[in-house]
């Protein structure tokens, strides 16, 4: 229970892996390390060769007190794969400054040097502080790859306005270090600020069959509550997510369960329970499942005039009523009175939270990759703004945080 003090507190030095790229502002990336090394932070210095041109290795291992990586060859002292892990010592992933190039790189799953190979293999978050001349940011290739890697959970420090190395005055310019040193706190505080709590997931539709080849479904992909997971399991929660059918990959760090049906998503969510402090409600469940369910393909000629349907158990209403000292959060997906249904679902369930959204505005909801969602407690309502589902995970998780932050 989030109660209990089995919840470890993360009081360990936290490990920043710091990726430089090969700009000028390379050398900047010097006064991030010594900020951090005042703040007890361990810092693993990750260089492309590029980078070595602008900044001697020496210089950051001097700083850091840690040997310095520029080369997938390095030999790191050990038999360890070297870029597999220094991604796995990572808490938090910083590549400052970040070139176009580098953002391409990633964005595209490219593993030819230490540094992307090492931001592929992590599950830490990555931060990125990008650099660059106004234009290469403006680029509607560079646009396209901030999109995705933002879609995929990466953090984007925003380059600046003013004065660049070519001369121009433009938009580019790597972020100031108070701001990148900031952000860099706070996810490394987040990083492991969950550790020991059990969160149970729902997510996904569930198809409930009417013969071998035909179902009722719904639009859910799954892609919010696969989100939300990954962001539990990346701050060191104990996270099994039970998922309906979706064509998503199984999140990192997260035990997946996957079914089919509404009463396979109750049989497995249940087995879990009893060992969690958070459930995260996000499927779509099937109300209804047809009455019969025929064993061979049903043929036109032998259809029924009408679908006759029984009802599905309400998944979280039972749990809301087994609830303990558990925190539990609904989802209410509307598309009219979105904050009356909302209210009436976290009183009728016995929740803690539900998070609401009007599906039927543009960019929120089925399919999207951003979400406007309101938090609606018994106290307050919470308005957000449109946000991709990624940040809309973070800020759900950063609820739980606070909580178990202030249990004594
Ligand atoms: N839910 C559930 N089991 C169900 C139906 C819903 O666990 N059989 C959960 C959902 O995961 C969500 C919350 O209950 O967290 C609200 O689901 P929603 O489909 O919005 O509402 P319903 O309660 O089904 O009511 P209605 O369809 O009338 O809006």
């Amino acid at each position: 229970m989030i109660a209990d003090t089995d919840i470890t507190p993360a009081t360990a030095r936290p490990t920043l892996v710091l990726g430089v790229t090969g700009c000028i502002a390379a050398y900047k990336a010097c006064e991030l390390v010594r900020s951090l090394v005042k703040q007890d932070v361990r810092i693993k210095v990750v260089m492309t060769q590029a980078a070595t041109r602008f900044v001697g290795p020496v210089t950051f291992r001097t700083l850091s007190d840690e040997p310095v990586t520029t080369s997938l060859w390095d030999d790191p002292g050990s038999s360890a794969v070297h870029h597999v892990s220094l991604a796995e010592e990572a808490d938090v992933m910083l590549i400052a400054p970040c070139t176009a190039n580098v953002m391409a790189k990633l964005a595209t799953g490219r593993a030819d040097d230490i540094l992307s190979a090492t931001a592929l293999a992590t599950e830490a978050t990555i931060i990125i502080a990008p650099a660059m001349n106004t234009h290469m940011w403006r680029h509607p290739a560079t646009r396209a790859n901030l999109e995705t890697l933002r879609s995929r959970g990466v953090i984007v420090v925003e380059p600046e306005l003013g004065e660049l190395a070519c001369g121009d005055i433009g938009e580019g310019r790597l972020a100031s270090a108070e701001r990148i040193l900031e952000v860099t706190q706070a996810e490394l505080g987040r990083s492991s600020d969950l550790v020991g709590l059990g969160v149970l997931v729902t997510a996904g539709p569930t198809f409930e069959p009417m013969d071998p080849v035909r179902f009722l479904g719904n639009r859910s992909t799954g892609k919010q509550g696969y989100a939300i997971a990954e962001e539990f399991g990346r701050r060191g929660a104990n996270v099994v997510l039970v998922s309906g059918p979706t064509s998503l990959p199984d999140p990192f760090g997260v035990t997946t369960i996957r079914v089919n049906t509404a009463l396979e998503m109750q049989a497995a969510a249940e087995c879990v329970y009893d060992d969690v402090d958070v459930v995260v409600s996000v499927a779509a469940v099937a109300d209804f499942r047809p009455e019969y369910v025929a064993g061979d393909k049903i043929k036109k000629e032998d259809a029924p005039d009408t679908l006759v349907l029984v009802r599905n158990p309400d998944i979280l209403a039972g749990f809301g009523a087994d609830k303990g000292d558990r925190f539990l959060i609904g989802f209410a997906a509307e598309t009219v009175d979105v904050l009356k249904h909302a209210r009436q679902k976290l009183v009728a369930k016995n929740l803690d939270l539900v998070v609401a959204n009007d599906v039927s505005e543009p960019g929120a909801g089925f399919g999207h990759d951003t979400n406007r969602v309101v938090f609606v407690t018994r106290e307050v309502d919470e308005h957000l703004s449109s946000m991709t589902k990624r940040e809309v995970a973070r800020r759900i998780a950063d609820k739980i945080s606070a909580r178990v932050s202030k249990m004594p």
